[in-house]
């Protein structure tokens, strides 16, 4: 495989969000969060069952409408864009439960990934790409989606998302319902795309894991930022435990 068929583009992004806030009536799911990934690094997004993460992504991407705030990308506000420009300027996300359709073949799945680019590129060798990182994936490709397993959709969604040629990737709690290899080999995964030069705001429940990942993290508690800083500083800080059981 040569390298220029790798499906994740050589250069990576940076992301600026000032200030953001998302309601849903009079509720606000996040509230003035600001946090900055600088290109190639990993972000983890943590927190308890709630807390905005979700809504924070969906911003993000452009589904969910921010009341308030900002987003850059390289210096560049995409804050009015629609989603398809945005996942065309490099952005993409792996939502909540994968959101594979069952009903369609895994090659179907994979070239639904491509379909907000812009450029004419060949989505047969980037597929050809994602069935190299994936074999058992190749080996179903005409099957419906259906036939896979909790962790091979996960792989298929990350496949997915990763024929947009992202340079920044988001996830949105990948590893749940995984069995613990399952969810090791998605983190060697996650390892891997980021040393290729992809830069990956993960949010996620399981917090060993994410920060050992992570360069840096942000932990939400009722849609605000409690604590940020560096994956090892996070790790040890008591307030870490005291935002999950807040919001338990
Ligand atoms: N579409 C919606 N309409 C109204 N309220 C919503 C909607 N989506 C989420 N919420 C509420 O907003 C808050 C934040 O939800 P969100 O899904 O962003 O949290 P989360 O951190 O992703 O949680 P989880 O860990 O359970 O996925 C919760 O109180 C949730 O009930
Ligand atoms: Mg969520």
């Amino acid at each position: 495989m040569h390298r220029d068929a790798r499906p994740c583009a050589d250069k990576n992004i940076s992301l600026e969000i000032k200030n953001l806030t998302v309601s849903y009536g009079r509720m606000k799911a996040v509230r003035n969060v600001s946090l900055t990934l600088k290109q190639g690094q990993v972000i983890a997004v943590l927190g308890a069952n709630g807390a905005g993460k979700s809504s924070l992504l969906r911003a993000i991407i452009g589904v969910e409408p921010p009341s308030e705030g900002s987003i850059h990308i390289d210096g560049v506000d995409i804050s009015t864009r629609s989603t398809p420009a945005r996942v065309a300027a490099g952005i993409v996300l792996v939502p909540e439960n994968r959101r594979i359709l069952i009903d369609q073949t895994i090659h179907e799945n994979l070239l639904l990934g491509a379909t907000a680019r812009q450029d004419v590129g060949d989505f047969e060798a980037d597929a050809d790409a994602v069935y190299e990182r994936f074999p058992s994936l190749r080996a179903r490709k005409d099957l419906a989606a259906a036939c896979l397993s909790g962790g091979e959709q996960q792989m298929l969604a990350i496949g997915r998302a990763l024929m947009a040629r992202p340079k920044l990737l988001m996830l949105d709690e990948p590893s749940l319902g995984l069995s613990p290899i399952v969810v090791n080999q998605m983190f060697n995964l996650l390892k891997d795309l980021n040393e290729q030069g992809l830069s990956i705001l993960l949010v996620e429940q399981n917090t060993g894991k994410a920060l050992a990942l992570a360069h840096r993290a942000y932990v939400m508690e009722q849609g605000a930022i409690a604590i940020s800083g560096k994956s090892s500083e996070i790790l040890s800080d008591p307030r870490l435990k005291e935002a999950y059981l807040g919001g338990e």
